[in-house]
């Protein structure tokens, strides 16, 4: 019997090709650094019965739409607002995801932003290197104390949780907001629910960790950055349009908030003619959340596992529509 046919959209490490290897007739964009082409993405995906792909995939209806035999797509990140779920269900092709395996460490990196961002560790780095330290300085870098801090968190998820647990060690109050009341982890680590404003008052630190949807797309705009205090810092581990980031700029620039973490922006690769590149209130990593190489290796293998049962006839493990099975 012939072997299902799998495209992958960049090479996946070793523990996660094992897992295909054998069992599917796999083609491959083979860049590491490169996302495959619009054009060879179009083509490719036309004969296959399954797809693993990245975020940097636009898998949108007129991809969906020439996967004419495909069972399933299987993304390897937790957020999946690249894919047109909709198309994908019309044709009965599940879509995965990877939730869970990268939460604690998503965690770790919106907690290492914070405290770059409040603590000027990126712009302290860059001073020491170019030879302008002269002399330790009584309020030379000063920044924002964590410990005992607010912090507001929007979109208390598994991340959000996960961001949560960690704040009591630095004996914060913590503030969320969320489509639904939390009420475990209100009581698991006192977190207080509060409106999006209150939380954006109130709060020296605002996490946003909340899924891209049309709802939330520029959730946080001029309004809002407006609402913050003069000393507060934004963290964005999440997605980038979530921030209006013309809007955060300006907010930097006049100085309406302190200070921002990003690991996401509305563009990624960041353009290098954008302006929040020029401000040293801003620490921008290139969204690296989930990188841990045992985290990475984690969610490759899992998409390789969701793909596998796709192709198999399987609905897989950690499919996000499985309605899509209605329409197979
Ligand atoms: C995700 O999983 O959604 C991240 O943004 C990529 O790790």
């Amino acid at each position: 019997m012939a072997k299902p046919r799998v495209y992958i959209t960049r090479p996946l490490p070793q523990p996660a090709m094992r897992i295909l290897e054998g069992a599917v007739e796999y083609r491959l964009w083979d860049r590491e650094d490169e996302p495959v082409p619009r054009e060879n993405l179009l083509r490719e995906v036309v004969d296959v019965d399954g797809v693993i792909c990245l975020i940097t995939e636009k898998m949108d209806a007129e991809v969906v739409d020439r996967m004419r035999r495909s069972a399933v797509i299987a993304q390897v990140a937790v957020g999946y607002d690249n894919i047109d779920v909709a198309a994908a269900t019309r044709r009965g092709i599940f879509v995965t995801n990877t939730p869970g395996v990268l939460t604690e460490t998503t965690a770790d990196m919106g907690w290492a932003i914070l405290m770059a961002t409040a603590r000027r560790v990126v712009e302290g780095d860059k001073f020491t290197r170019s030879g302008r330290w002269k002399t330790w300085e009584l309020m030379g870098f000063t920044g924002q104390d964590v410990h005992g801090a607010t912090l507001g968190i929007i979109g208390l998820g598994r991340i959000g949780a996960a961001i949560a647990r960690r704040a009591r060690g630095f004996a914060m109050t913590i503030l969320y907001h969320n489509r639904r009341r939390a009420d475990a982890l209100e009581a698991e680590v006192g977190a207080r629910y509060v409106s999006l404003d209150d939380l954006l008052r109130q709060s020296d630190f605002v996490m946003v960790s909340c899924a891209l949807t049309a709802d939330t797309r520029h959730l946080i705009g001029e309004r809002e950055l407006g609402l913050m205090k003069p000393t507060a810092v934004l963290v964005n581990i999440a997605r980038g349009p979530i921030v209006d980031q013309r809007a955060l700029y300006r907010a930097l620039v006049d100085r309406k908030i302190w200070a921002a973490g990003l690991d996401v922006f509305e563009v990624e690769p960041v353009p290098m003619d954008e302006a929040l590149l020029k401000l040293d209130n801003a620490v921008i990593p290139p969204h690296l959340g989930s990188a841990s190489t045992a985290t990475r290796i984690k969610m490759a293998t899992m998409a390789a596992e969701n793909c596998l049962a796709g192709v198999s006839g399987r609905v897989p493990p950690n499919v996000v529509n499985p309605e899509a099975a209605e329409r197979r």
